[in-house]
């Protein structure tokens, strides 16, 4: 398995000196976390460069991420609930990616917590669990209905976009003012942008500001677990600063299962630290998968293209992490993420009116577009955007508005041959 992994590597780095449009080699996707699988398994390979006590530790993670839960009492896994979402990370995650199972209704009454954060609306909270177990009630369920509009590209292309409204059929209590639909990402990658230095994203704005076109900003959410307020880096509105906190609410919200950082009503932890620090780690060493095809002429003209066009303004092709302390693997790499982690004001169609900390209610983090091209081949469809809405890479495009409009434009205005070859760059993500 590792002599493949390193064959892979050489026959790779060869190749990306000769694709490499400015003449030098051009950095594997995730730097040493680097893996060379472009099947289904592709976003659930371990970093490759764990020492053998981290693997060990991502492995135990890994369970955890898969473990389904249970009611209470039971002799493991048990505590799911009384509400909830799902019932295992892995349900909404597929395969350390995404699924349509995991749409939930992030909701909030206007106002602002005591951390600046949503406030909570009545008996909801701050999400809408759709599931209960036995002898509880779910809180309301969810349900869309879509409208199709149709846009034309340059070349008479048609592109057809679907918009949904979200609504809260059976709602246990109160219907709240603040609702805004998320879809799951892809859990691979993330210690590595959990490891870009503050600063450097900082350094992002402030160049993307003298530079004219967008202007992002960084999220400055309340870290529950360090108890101060710090740059937000994951989640569609940047609005959870650290993995281990995404985990914590991830238990606590998506799946009722409370942990020492989040106690149950009663003051009771069911899961413990351990657990939640496996799982975490996981999530923090995931490899990230090397392109596929940078050789390939239509691919290298693609590129180009992306940069051109203005996509690279917000989906940055480099970063470079700083050192994580308790996370050798993702220290000090040279990383191809395809996002500045920035929030960006994408205009009123993406808007869901729901403002988190720093992001307004038309603000988004620019998600990182690497395993793009793999999103097909391990989920086995493409739902793109934070509610899914976009079937594909040219509909997510088409619905870029606010800050990316120019880009847009300039998308919808290639010739055929110059979409296809942005389409295969895309692809090789
Ligand atoms: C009910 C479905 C559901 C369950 C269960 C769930 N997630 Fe998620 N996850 C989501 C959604 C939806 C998002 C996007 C949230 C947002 O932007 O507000 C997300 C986002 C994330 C992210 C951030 C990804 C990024 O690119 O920013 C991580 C990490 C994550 N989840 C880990 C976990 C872990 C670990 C568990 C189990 C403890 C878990 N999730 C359970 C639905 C789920
Ligand atoms: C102003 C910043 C900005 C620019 C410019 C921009 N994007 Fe985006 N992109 C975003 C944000 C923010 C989102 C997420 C929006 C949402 O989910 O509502 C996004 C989402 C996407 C997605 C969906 C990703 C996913 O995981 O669901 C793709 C694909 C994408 N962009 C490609 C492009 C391409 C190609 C271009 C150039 C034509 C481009 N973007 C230009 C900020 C930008």
């Amino acid at each position: 398995m590792r002599v493949l992994a390193l064959l892979a590597l050489a026959v790779s780095l060869a190749a990306c000196d000769s694709a490499a449009p400015s003449g030098g080699a051009e950095p594997l996707a995730g730097g040493a976390t680097t893996v060379f699988d472009a099947s289904g398994n592709g976003f659930s390979t371990p970093a490759p460069n764990l020492s053998a006590g981290d693997l060990a530790l991502h492995l135990v993670g890994d369970a955890e991420f898969e473990a389904t839960f249970v009611t209470a009492p039971a002799p493991v896994n048990g505590g799911l609930g009384p509400v909830f979402n799902n019932t295992s990370c892995i349900a909404c995650h597929a395969r350390d990616g995404r699924s349509r199972e995991s749409l939930l209704l992030r909701v909030s009454q206007r106002g602002r917590d005591l951390n600046g954060g949503p406030l909570a609306a009545d008996g909801f909270g701050l999400q809408v669990q759709d599931r209960a177990i036995l002898g509880h009630q779910p809180e309301g369920t969810v349900q869309v209905a879509w409208t199709e509009r149709r846009e034309v590209l340059s070349d008479g292309t048609v592109v057809s976009l679907r918009e949904p409204a979200y609504t809260i059929g059976r709602p246990l209590h109160a219907l709240p003012s603040e609702v805004s639909p998320r879809f799951s990402r892809p859990v691979f990658g993330l210690g590595l942008l959990e490891a870009v230095r503050e600063s450097d994203l900082y350094a992002l704005a402030r160049a993307q500001e003298a530079g004219g076109e967008v202007s992002g900003r960084p999220n400055v959410v309340w870290d529950p677990i360090e108890g101060r307020m710090r740059v937000g880096r994951f989640g569609w509105k940047a609005n959870q600063p650290s993995l281990i906190s995404q985990t914590v609410t991830a238990y606590s919200e998506d799946m009722g299962v409370s942990s020492p950082w989040a106690l149950s009503a009663s003051g009771e932890a069911e899961i413990d630290r351990e657990t939640v620090e496996a799982v975490t780690f996981y999530t923090q060493t995931l490899g990230v998968p090397a392109r596929r095809g940078v050789l390939d002429p239509m691919v290298v003209r693609g590129e180009r293209l992306f940069a051109s066009v203005g996509c690279a303004s917000c989906h940055a092709p480099e970063l470079r992490t700083g050192s994580q302390t308790g996370v050798a693997a993702v220290s000090n790499q040279t990383i191809r993420p395809y996002t500045d982690l920035l929030l960006h004001d994408m205009g009123p169609a993406l808007a869901d009116g729901r403002p988190d900390f720093g992001a307004s209610g038309s603000e988004w983090r620019t998600p990182p577009l690497w395993g793009l091209g793999l999103t097909r081949v391990v989920n086995g469809a493409e739902e793109l955007m934070h509610d899914g809405r976009a079937r594909g890479v040219v509909e997510a495009v088409m619905w870029h508005g606010g800050e990316a409009e120019a880009a847009r434009e300039r998308f919808r205005a290639l010739s055929r041959e110059e979409r296809d070859a942005l389409l295969a760059f895309l692809r090789s993500l």
